[in-house]
């Protein structure tokens, strides 16, 4: 395993809509063991894709209780909405309060090609949402209605 380069906003890459993985090879379970070790270093409970300059639907989440992969996900329903602070490893330093779901139905399918559903509520919900949107080119801040200090940040 591998830590790989944070892509920063700015770059062109976080703007790109990603494809969809086709072939689950060693390269996908090369892609997601790196993308692990580099969303722990750099103490994220979240990281895409394209955050490491690859254009494809994947992202892992980690909010404490194991990590989850993502392959080519499908947000299939929401419900409700929370307010809460927000960040991103590709935005040092930037926080915000966002608007996002509380509940979200998602379809994957994991590293080997199987399909899977979750059902998340709170915090796994909001980032559900914030990876997803990385895959279609877009960052939290634009669902940021306020913008806060980093020690104003909590993740809940
Ligand atoms: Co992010």
């Amino acid at each position: 395993m591998a830590i790989r380069n944070i892509v920063k906003e700015g770059d062109p890459v976080l703007n790109k809509i990603c494809r969809p993985v086709e072939k689950f090879d060693n390269r996908l379970a090369v892609l997601l063991d790196d993308m692990y070790e580099t969303m722990k270093s750099g103490d994220g409970v979240g990281l895409a894709a394209p955050q490491v300059g690859i254009l494809r639907r994947v992202f892992i989440i980690d909010i404490g209780e194991g990590v989850t992969e993502f392959v080519n996900p499908k947000i299939e329903s929401t419900r409700g909405t929370q307010e809460g602070s927000e960040g991103c490893l590709s935005c040092p330093g930037e926080f915000g309060i966002t608007v996002r779901p509380m509940y979200v139905t998602v379809t994957a399918q994991n590293r080997y090609g199987d399909q899977f559903s979750v059902n998340a509520e709170g915090l796994y919900a909001k980032a559900i949402c914030h990876e997803n949107d990385h895959l279609d080119g877009i960052l939290f801040k634009e669902h940021v209605i306020r913008k806060i200090e980093p020690h104003e940040f909590d993740e809940q």
